[in-house]
């Protein structure tokens, strides 16, 4: 099967808000780093509020989406805190991550089946608002299926667990985990759903990914941050789309 379309990138800048805390000095701007990674060809910045405000802040959301010339998907939990403030701002898309432990599945994605009517009444006011709703969920049909009843017009598949399986040089592991990623994004595809998938991607890892013809965005953050500090975040975001673009070829 030939790629759906073209495979977006999204910059996930959570971490140099991170390194800017560290010390509660003023930089490194994620913002500025949004502006860098838009100029070396991000599609899109991703950025996550969390409750305790560990890496990314309000001020944060605010000066995103002034700046941003690209989408803004704004990660959060579903809380009403949360909701409330994606209400207010209208990013172009939400995603729905678990936050606390009784939110995730063994696998690390969001319980979406358990908790079915909740975040189907959760996510009703964001999409009247125009954002688009996207759910981090683990790659595992009765999720999937609980996404699609819930309305969500898009799943994130969590890429964490094939991601820990390469490092740690479990590779049959790894090679199963990528299988279900495959099969899974044919079948959430099959119900009408949009599929991206994120957590944990290098160079190293990316490719298989990229490769599935269903998956039409990935997020990146950690790694490339942290390859930043050597390369700059400019070189470090083209080298990664080169390589998504190689493997969807
Ligand atoms: N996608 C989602 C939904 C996430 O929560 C994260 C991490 O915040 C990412 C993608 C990016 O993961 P990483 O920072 O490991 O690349």
């Amino acid at each position: 099967m030939k790629p759906l379309g073209h495979l977006r990138l999204g910059v996930n800048i959570d971490h140099v808000a991170t390194v800017r805390n560290a010390r509660g000095s003023a930089y490194p701007d994620p913002i500025r780093a949004a502006t860098v990674a838009e100029a070396a060809g991000a599609d899109g910045i991703t950025a996550h509020l969390r409750e305790d405000r560990r890496h990314i802040t309000d001020t944060d959301i605010e000066g995103l989406m002034a700046a941003l010339t690209t989408p803004l998907n704004f990660e959060m939990a579903a809380t009403d805190e949360m909701q409330k403030i994606a209400l207010r701002h209208r990013p172009h898309a939400v995603c729905i991550v678990p936050e606390k432990r009784e939110e995730r599945t063994t696998e690390g994605g969001l319980e979406v089946a358990r908790e079915e009517n909740r975040l189907a009444g959760f996510i009703a006011p964001l999409r009247e608002a125009g954002c688009r709703v996207s759910i981090f969920i683990a790659a595992d049909a009765r999720q999937i299926e609980a996404a699609a009843r819930i309305g969500a017009q898009v799943i994130e598949l969590h890429t964490g667990a094939y991601c820990d399986y390469h490092a740690e040089g479990h590779f049959a592991e790894r090679d199963a985990e990528l299988d279900r990623l495959r099969e899974m994004a044919g079948f959430a595809h099959s119900l009408g759903l949009e599929v991206h998938a994120g957590h944990g991607l290098t160079y190293d890892t990316v490719g298989p990914v990229a490769a599935i013809p269903q998956v039409m965005e990935l997020n990146i953050g950690h790694f490339l941050i942290g390859e930043a500090i050597f390369r700059g975040l400019g070189p470090a975001i083209t080298e990664m789309r080169r390589v998504m673009d190689a493997a969807r070829a």
